[in-house]
């Protein structure tokens, strides 16, 4: 693979990977590079005084890339490339399985140029039967990455699936940022040609539409995550990591709400919807199910839990679960399909 110097225009050396992957751990904590509004609060459920269920009989288990899961959530990609990162996978990916829930590492990219960087990525051991995610931005596409280094990440962590993530507003905001995002789509057409796993698109905090969608599901990506507008916002890191708050404040509500989001890819014939971006307790994740998704993901929720250990991640999931089973109780919803067949009322 061609590796990319990263040179500032002033031509001082920008930051290393490893710096920015620390950067980001750093100020995403900040509650500060939230959007602070939750499009899930503007729609509601109809409550059923009468469910005629037993919360113990409620059934989350599911199967997703062939793999059964005990709760429709996803630990969203996150990190990777340091020693903190590699902690932070460690505890995540234990508390998934631990949980049986799914779980995504954050970008590859750095372990296809630093090969000492791989180990950070590497969780299978600790997390031998949960559905684990390989990473990177569909735009490495066309800076030296191709087939076989989609295939290196794969194989690295012996993935379920690979994600690319489509990110052209971080990536333009980012000081740093790769913005060539010309010709993509047939380059990842090429990668799903390639690969014996399937690949999944999502955004970061933008959302995805049903156009790009159709798009992404005609060369056969057909399970999208919208990861939509309402929750971390990475124009607001970028921009700071830019000395550049303004612009991150501009920018900070573009997109699409991840509700909206998911509702048009759930009318995508064919697509199986990650519903993420914003999704801050169980009745959050009761409604991103309700409205179309099949799985739930979120990551700033896991991120402080991620940085103490694996059980503080694992009652991250627990609780979220309980919320969910509480909706599902106060729905007479009994199991995944029939928390679906819920209307929202109040959009
Ligand atoms: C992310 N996210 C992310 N996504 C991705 O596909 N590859 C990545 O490397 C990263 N890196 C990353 C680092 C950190 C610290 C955070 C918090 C997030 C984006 C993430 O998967 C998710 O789509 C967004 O954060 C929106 O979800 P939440 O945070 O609102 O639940």
């Amino acid at each position: 693979m061609r590796v990319v110097e990263e040179v500032s225009p002033s031509g001082e050396e920008a930051p290393t990977q490893g710096d920015r992957k620390a950067e980001h751990i750093r100020l995403a904590l900040s509650d500060q590079m939230q959007l602070g509004a939750n499009f899930f609060d503007r729609l509601r459920f109809p409550h059923c005084a009468l469910p005629e269920l037993d919360l113990d009989e409620i059934d989350l288990s599911l199967e997703f890339l062939g793999k059964p899961m005990q709760a429709p959530l996803l630990i969203s990609c996150m990190t990777g490339g340091t020693e903190r990162a590699a902690q932070i996978n460690r505890n995540l990916a234990t508390a998934a399985e631990r949980s049986g829930v799914a779980f995504g590492v954050g970008s590859q990219r750095k372990a296809l140029e630093d090969p000492d960087a791989e180990a950070s990525f590497e969780v299978r051991s600790v997390a031998p039967t949960a559905p684990l995610l390989a990473n990177l931005g569909a735009v490495q596409l066309n800076y030296g990455c191709g087939p076989e280094e989609c295939r290196r990440v794969v194989e690295m962590i012996d993935a379920d699936a690979l994600v690319f993530h489509l990110n052209p507003l971080q990536e333009a905001i980012q000081p740093e940022g790769q913005t060539n995002f010309a010709g993509l789509l047939a380059k990842m057409a090429k990668v799903v040609e390639a690969l014996e796993v399937p690949v999944i698109a999502k955004e970061i905090g933008c959302g995805v539409t049903a156009e790009v969608a159709e798009s992404l599901a005609r060369i056969g990506i057909r399970i999208i995550d919208t990861a939509g507008l309402g929750g971390t916002s990475w124009a607001r890191i970028e921009a700071r990591r830019a000395s550049d708050p303004d612009i991150g404040d501009l920018f900070a509500d573009w997109g699409i709400p991840t509700p909206d989001s998911i509702r048009q890819l759930a009318a995508v014939p064919g697509v199986s919807v990650i519903g993420s971006g914003g999704i801050r307790n169980g009745i959050d994740v009761a409604k991103a199910l309700a409205l179309g998704s099949d799985v739930v993901g979120m990551a700033y929720p896991f991120l402080e839990a991620a940085t103490r250990s694996a059980e503080a991640v694992e009652a991250t999931i627990a609780r979220a679960v309980r919320e969910l089973k509480i909706c599902m109780l106060c729905l007479g919803a009994r199991n995944l399909s029939e928390l679906r067949a819920v209307a929202l009322v109040g959009d």
